[in-house]
């Protein structure tokens, strides 16, 4: 069983999202944004507003919802809406309209009047740049600079002018929004127990806690509910806007209060990808030994927040083997939305200045660009003792390579009628990690066991994984195994983020049915139990002694319980102190580029990826082809464009390119299994985000070879190629 638990659901409409939820008495809320992208709100008339039909109440800075700053920072982030009347970009949450219906909240929002005093506005990044000097690195710990040099060299500009060969450039990419198919929205009822929160977001126990927190209120005060999600990629980590006010206005007017971002709102009101520029310096031997490696990024920040894009320490800190390596990480801060997690922070916009600087190289060295990446191909990270504790990337890259015919690569590309055609290739890396989590098992009289993590599937196939590993571990069938996410009542299953999930709830569900089949066979061999004193086993979803056999649900009808119920949770550990991990991959594509239109077409992708065990085939292969897509999405489409007083001239879906079918041709993904349980006992290393990594890169570097025209920035355009 690979197809997902929850498809026919949702392909037939009855899954429930957030907003999907209604209940009697049900109002609507619209949030208002600010118009101006620097300054502070000197008043705003809400009269009109109040007096429109339908409406019972508008919030604003001068009369807020009772929300306070969260004592524990979540996604690194505090801030709540309308506490206060600065304004640090355009598009900024300021005030908050309920009526009766939506439309009446939302023509109502349209008369509140809002007077402010502007300030100057930095809204470009190359502009900023000019100050980024004095920017401050990351709040997150990490260091700003960091430096490992072999033992003779004193700096990396040393070891950069020692080497025989040095490429040199800078690269520049966009600024992205998430754009989940499911805006931000919440549907907040409080009842006698407190709230019950519907809000699409990727972990249900932490949004339950960041709420009550921010409202006041005891963590078991808030129950956040959320078994359908549509789509997050780090762009619903956090509590959106739209959950916070609906809750407070909730409470205040003892209604429940439904409340949903427009399409456009999402693109100002949640947060999005920084703009980065990156300064990559490579030197190396003649024979391609990469002596020194040096990149320096900056990214745009939203004026009050932190959040750094770590496209330095993303890529460069640990791609290659490189006796010198050079890293510098600052943050711009900009009136600009803020911005987040974004699939692959860091790496995706990262390795596409490494992958192409790394292509870059080769064409130096006139070598080609695998055998360049193999030859420093790493044991450890550069600076660290830790071993990788499964490394198959040589194999991604030779795998790749015959599956798309790279040595029929020609230097200069090769024509077919009007369109020049070239092939590219990068590597893609994302650190394989896992947070801590616990599952509770449910051993039922009908031979059946409830799998439950409160955590998130925003889409993933994380559901599934619980009932394919559910069942391997009690050694039924995975569809006598029902999963249960996406409610805070359940266990902490943590974050659906980071590449995590399988492996996080994964080795819980391992630990929570040995313990399961503990009880089990204690039960069964007790006093007055069929198997008494019997030496019990377990095996195919029954118990054993003697000769004979009862199924577990059996046994349970025996004896008349109801059933058995266990806990199990597992963490990272002792492993983090013996090796590196990570997942690798090695991306493929071959680009047409039209020779007097110059239009660009991704005619075939290829992506080859040691993920470790791979649990669910299909959902594995959905989501890379998923990621993979959103990388020609990158290097070919998405952009959000400033204007100078900081509104995005393209925040909607009319003007914000993303690929359709058209752009898109049949994507190919293999796989090379090798089951990492250095990492963790279920062997699975991560794919959420990996399946983007490299792909703008491979797409600009075949852009490169089709064209002989480097383009350092994404989106490559039309008129990049003229
Ligand atoms: Mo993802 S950016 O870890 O949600």
């Amino acid at each position: 069983m690979t197809s997902r638990v929850d498809g026919p659901l949702k392909v037939t409409g009855q899954a429930e999202y957030g907003a999907d939820h209604t209940f009697p008495g049900l109002v609507h809320g619209y949030v208002v944004l600010s118009t101006i992208a620097h300054g502070e709100i000197e008043a705003m008339d809400v009269t009109a507003a109040k007096g429109a039909p339908g409406v019972i109440g508008v919030y604003s800075p001068f009369d807020p919802l009772e929300l306070r700053t969260p004592s524990t920072a979540f996604m690194g982030e505090t801030w709540v809406p309308l506490q206060d009347k600065e304004v640090a970009y355009y598009g900024q949450p300021i005030g908050f309209v309920v009526a009766e219906t939506y439309e009446q909240a939302r023509d109502a929002a349209m008369l509140v009047e809002v007077s402010y005093r502007s300030r100057p506005a930095l809204t470009s990044l190359q502009d900023g740049l000019a100050s980024a000097e004095d920017a401050p690195a990351a709040r997150d710990g990490s260091p700003s600079t960091l430096a490992v040099l072999a033992p003779d060299v004193e700096s990396i500009e040393d070891a950069l002018a020692a080497s025989s060969v040095v490429v040199e450039a800078t690269y520049t990419t966009a600024t992205q929004n998430h754009a989940a198919m499911e805006p931000h929205s919440a549907v907040a009822v409080w009842g006698p127990d407190g709230l019950t929160i519907h809000s699409g977001n990727q972990a249900s126990d932490l949004q339950a806690a960041e709420l009550a927190d921010a409202l006041g209120t005891k963590p078991s005060e808030v129950h956040a509910v959320n078994p359908f999600v549509g789509g997050a990629f780090g762009g619903k980590g956090r509590t959106s806007t739209p959950a916070f006010l609906a809750a407070a206005a909730a409470r205040v007017l003892d209604r429940p209060v439904k409340a949903a971002l427009s399409r456009e709102q999402v693109f100002t009101a949640t947060a999005g990808r920084a703009a980065t520029v990156q300064k990559v310096a490579l030197g190396a031997d003649h024979d391609g030994t990469l002596n020194a490696l040096r990149h320096d990024s900056w990214c745009s920040t939203a004026a009050d927040r932190s959040f750094v894009e770590p496209t330095s320490h993303g890529t460069s800190r640990e791609w290659y083997a490189t006796r010198n390596l050079g890293i510098s990480q600052k943050i711009v801060p900009l009136n600009i939305p803020p911005t987040t997690f974004m699939r692959a922070p860091g790496e995706a916009p990262g390795s596409f200045a490494l992958e192409s600087a790394i292509d870059e190289l080769a064409v130096a060295l006139g070598m080609d660009p695998i055998e360049l990446r193999q030859r420093n191909n790493s044991n450890a990270p550069p600076g660290k003792d830790l071993q990788w504790s499964s490394k198959h990337l040589d194999e991604c890259f030779r795998v790749g390579a015959a599956r798309f015919g790279w040595s029929d690569r020609l230097p200069q590309g090769r024509t077919d009628g009007d369109w020049l055609v070239g092939i590219g290739t990068a590597t893609a890396m994302f650190p394989a990690l896992r947070f801590p989590a616990t599952v509770e098992i449910t051993l039922l009289p009908d031979d059946t066991a409830i799998v439950a993590t409160s955590g998130a599937d925003p889409g993933t196939g994380l559901l599934t994984v619980l009932s394919l590993v559910g069942g391997e571990s009690l050694d039924i069938s995975p569809d006598r195994v029902v999963p249960r996410l996406g409610d805070s009542t359940l266990p902490p299953g943590g974050m659906s983020g980071g590449s995590t999930a399988t492996a996080s709830a994964g080795t819980a569900i391992m630990v929570a049915a040995a313990k399961a089949i503990d009880d089990l066979l204690k039960l069964a061999s007790s006093p007055g139990a069929p198997f008494e004193g019997m030496d019990v086993s377990y095996a195919d979803g029954q118990v054993l002694a003697e000769g004979r056999t009862m199924s577990f649900g059996e046994l349970l009808r025996t004896l008349n319980r109801p059933s058995i119920s266990v806990t199990g949770s597992s963490a990272p550990g002792e492993e983090l102190t013996k090796h590196s991990f990570s997942s690798f991959g090695a991306q493929f594509c071959e680009v047409r580029v039209h020779k007097w239109t110059r239009e660009i077409r991704v005619s075939r992708m290829l992506g080859v990826f040691d993920a470790g065990r791979i649990i669910n085939p299909t959902a594995a292969r959905s989501q890379i082809v998923g990621g993979m897509i959103w990388g020609v999405s990158a290097a070919l489409h998405e952009g959000l464009e400033i204007e100078a007083n900081g509104r995005f001239a393209n925040g909607d879906f009319a003007s914000y390119l993303i690929p359709v079918n058209a752009d898109i041709p049949e994507v190919d993904v293999h796989f090379v299994e090798y089951p990492d349980t250095l990492h963790n006992s279920v062997g699975a290393k991560g794919l959420g985000e990996i399946g983007t990594v490299g792909m703008a890169a491979a797409i600009a570097n075949a852009v490169h070879n089709a064209t002989g025209i480097r383009v350092r920035h994404i989106p490559i355009q039309i008129e990049d190629l003229l």
